[in-house]
């Protein structure tokens, strides 16, 4: 079974309605680590050694968070440009990461019909998110299409925040489990769109 650790960033999580759902479904399952990086550095005073310690002793690195500024609430670039040193994560002796997987599972306000090229917001999720890609893709990583919840401005019914939270979990465990067919998962712009597709035997 392959161990995940979850680098969770909300900076208000006790306002959070899908990210909290997201969370509660999976902090609990075997072989998952939820490292609640707001939590643990409020000041931003990021622990570079612990952090490098979590990313070893997993084998799939995932940054949960909403999507703000067309980007990461800013804790996650800290942590970026804090963790991933030359000589660790990459370089010609960087070899910390190799091998282990990528993903960003992500709510956005915005629906995702505006997140097309001729959208209100003018670029896809695949174009906003494609940083994260070059930095997994220059840490040897194998980077995986995003997990997006979109839309959840309007705040959405809780039917719908259950199926999101119940598809989070089919991906988290999937992960684990070696179940998600990830040739079918690369070609796809985000992870959850054809779940039934992606995980095999079930
Ligand atoms: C500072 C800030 C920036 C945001 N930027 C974006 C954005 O660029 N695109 C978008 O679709 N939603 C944006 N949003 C909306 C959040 O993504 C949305 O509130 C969040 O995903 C809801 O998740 P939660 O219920 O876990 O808080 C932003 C919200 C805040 C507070």
């Amino acid at each position: 079974m392959a161990r995940i650790l979850i680098n969770f960033a909300h900076p208000m999580k006790s306002r959070s309605t899908i990210n909290r759902a997201l969370l509660s479904v999976i902090q609990d399952l075997d072989q998952v680590t939820v490292n609640d990086l707001y939590d643990h550095y409020p000041d931003f005073m990021i622990d570079v050694e612990r952090e490098q310690r979590l990313c070893e002793e997993h084998d799939v690195i995932i940054f949960q968070h909403p999507f703000y500024w067309y980007s990461t609430p800013s804790i996650v670039k800290e942590w970026l440009d804090l963790v991933l040193q030359h000589g660790w994560a990459y370089g010609s002796t960087g070899d910390a990461l190799s091998g282990k997987l990528f993903l960003q599972a992500m709510s956005a306000g915005g629906d995702a019909s505006t997140y097309t090229k001729d959208g209100y917001n003018g670029f896809t999720f695949a174009e906003l998110t494609s940083p994260m890609r070059a930095t997994a893709n220059l840490c040897k990583m194998t980077w995986l299409p995003p997990f997006v919840v979109a839309g959840v401005h309007r705040g959405l019914p809780k039917e719908q925040v259950q199926a999101h939270a119940n598809d989070y979990h089919r991906v988290v465990t999937a992960l684990r489990d070696d179940r998600l067919d990830l040739e079918h998962v690369l070609r796809s712009e985000t992870l959850n769109s054809d779940l039934n597709q992606a995980i095999k035997g079930q």
